[in-house]
């Protein structure tokens, strides 16, 4: 009984562990391509060099995307892991305008003070960072091997494109370099949300999904009814409204993405906190053909686990829309305003979804009020190749097939320079996660896959 008890506290504190590093920063220009803007600001960067080898050993460098960059070195413990193995140091750099990494303290996210978040200028900034660590050597001691999930599996991929003589290889772990105009149906995400509902809920779990909009439309209008929401599902403020109404059926399509995203065969507090196979957890209450007020009572139910798993949250905070949780992405909205155009749009036949088509002249209008600015469609292809990789090389990149995000993943191996990996029962970058007994073996393999990559990409560099 002791034994077991033991083995217990231990696997929960492995996966509990928290990391350490220290946290430093490092000058940056505000502007990497032009020369009149004169100034400088800091970003941060986390390292720990426990496990380096000084003379000649690697340094493993996640190219932080649109988060507090702490978030992304506690999650992220394939790195952990992998450099104790090559003798690695481990640098997490945060994204510039995310975090603290602010150029105009907490005005950068005003409208004037915006213009130098582009993931172009992050990248100068990560690559004066590599620079930096290399001692400005004009040949560069150290292999340095780029990581990202998501966002930064794009820029771990696009900071080895663009700077291959500084990157000697890169995992990019779900990222979704073809989400791009004219790349992938815009469809496609929603469709991958709906099917891990299906497949790990159940179908009759997507259907009352489906059928649940215009219950809660319908139910909502009525001033009676709405007040009985707002108690009986413990929102923060009343719907007094139907622009409330519309912010809480956002809020829970958000959610429906959340659980889809993070439906990790262990419990994880990456973006909230929520038990192992979050989707099969609320699906639980909506696994018969529910209607009216049952059907309310279940959905009540799924966002009571979705927003206070961890029993800490006063009430449901729907006003927050997609800002809900623990990452501080604020500035990506901009981001998806410029350069980042990712178009999606729901069906309502081959997904769980009201129907949205895809307006790309809406969508500029409203980046436009909100921002000042419009979107360049073409500007991410343009910019890095969108799926004419054929000039690249040294990239792994990996997909989990639950994973939303998997609908813009890159799926063919183009050459033996540029591989993928798909991990059939992965959710959004599982490879990254700390390993864990519940990993299925899927992940296990393109962990492997990714350290067997390594290991040739730092011989390489070292001939
Ligand atoms: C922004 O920072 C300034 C200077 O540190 C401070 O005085 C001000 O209260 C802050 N404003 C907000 C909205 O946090
Ligand atoms: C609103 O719903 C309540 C309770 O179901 C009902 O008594 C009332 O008549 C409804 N009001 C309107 C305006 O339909
Ligand atoms: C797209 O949005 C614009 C601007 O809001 C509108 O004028 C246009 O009719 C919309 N197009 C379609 C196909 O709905
Ligand atoms: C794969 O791409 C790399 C980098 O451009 C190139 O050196 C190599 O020749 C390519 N291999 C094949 C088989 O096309």
């Amino acid at each position: 009984m002791w034994d077991k008890l033991c083995i217990f506290i231990i696997t929960t504190a492995l996966v509990k562990s928290e990391y350490k590093y220290e946290t430093k920063y490092f000058k940056v220009p505000l502007d990497h391509f032009g020369f009149q803007r004169k100034e400088t600001f800091q970003i941060k960067y986390l390292v720990n060099d426990d496990f380096w080898d000084r003379g000649s050993g690697p340094i493993f460098f996640y190219t932080g995307n649109e988060g507090q960059i702490e978030l992304f070195a506690q999650h992220t413990g394939f790195m952990w892991e992998a450099a104790e193995e090559f003798n690695a140091k481990l640098v997490f750099a945060e994204h510039r305008y995310y975090g603290t990494s602010m150029p105009f303290g907490n005005a950068s996210l005003d409208n004037n003070n915006i213009g130098y978040l582009t993931s172009s200028q992050a990248l100068a900034d990560y690559a004066d960072l590599v620079d930096f660590l290399q001692d400005h050597a004009v040949t560069p001691k150290y292999p340095v091997i780029a990581f990202g999930g998501s966002y930064g599996g794009m820029l771990a991929a696009y900071f080895r494109q663009k700077y291959p003589h500084l990157v000697a290889g890169a995992i990019a772990a779900s990222a979704p370099i073809h989400m791009f105009p004219g790349m992938t149906p815009c469809d496609a995400y929603y469709r991958i949300v709906t099917s891990a509902f299906k497949i790990d809920g159940s179908q009759q779990c997507m259907s009352n999904i489906q059928n649940s909009w215009s219950t809660i439309r319908n139910f909502a209008s009525n001033a009676t009814n709405a007040e009985w929401l707002h108690k009986n599902w413990n929102l923060c403020d009343p719907l007094k409204n139907s622009s409330d109404v519309q912010q809480l059926l956002d809020f829970l399509q958000s959610a429906y993405q959340t659980l889809a995203m993070v439906n990790y065969p262990f419990p994880s507090d990456f973006l909230v906190p929520l038990p192992a196979y979050p989707v099969r957890v609320v699906c639980q209450y909506l696994n018969e053909k529910l209607y009216g007020n049952k059907l309310l009572e279940g959905i009540g139910k799924l966002l009571d686990t979705f927003t206070n798993y961890d029993k800490k949250s006063k009430c449901v905070d729907y006003k927050k829309g997609s800002d809900y949780g623990n990452l501080d992405a604020s500035g990506w909205d901009y981001q998806s305003c410029t350069e980042m155009v990712m178009p999606m749009c729901t069906t309502g036949k081959h997904d769980m979804f009201e129907p949205q088509e895809w307006n790309f002249t809406k969508y500029s209008e409203d980046c436009y009020k909100r921002y000042n600015v419009y979107p360049l469609q073409d500007a991410a292809r343009v910019t890095y190749g969108g799926d004419r990789l054929q000039a690249a090389s040294n990239i792994v990149y990996s997909n989990g097939l639950k994973d939303p995000w998997a609908g813009g993943g890159v799926f063919n191996t183009v050459n033996e320079s540029i591989e993928t990996v798909l991990i059939i029962d992965g959710a959004h970058h599982l490879d990254l996660m700390p390993s864990n007994p519940a990993d299925p073996s899927s992940v296990k393999i393109a962990r492997e896959f990714h350290k067997t990559h390594i290991r040739r990409w730092i011989q390489k560099f070292r001939k």
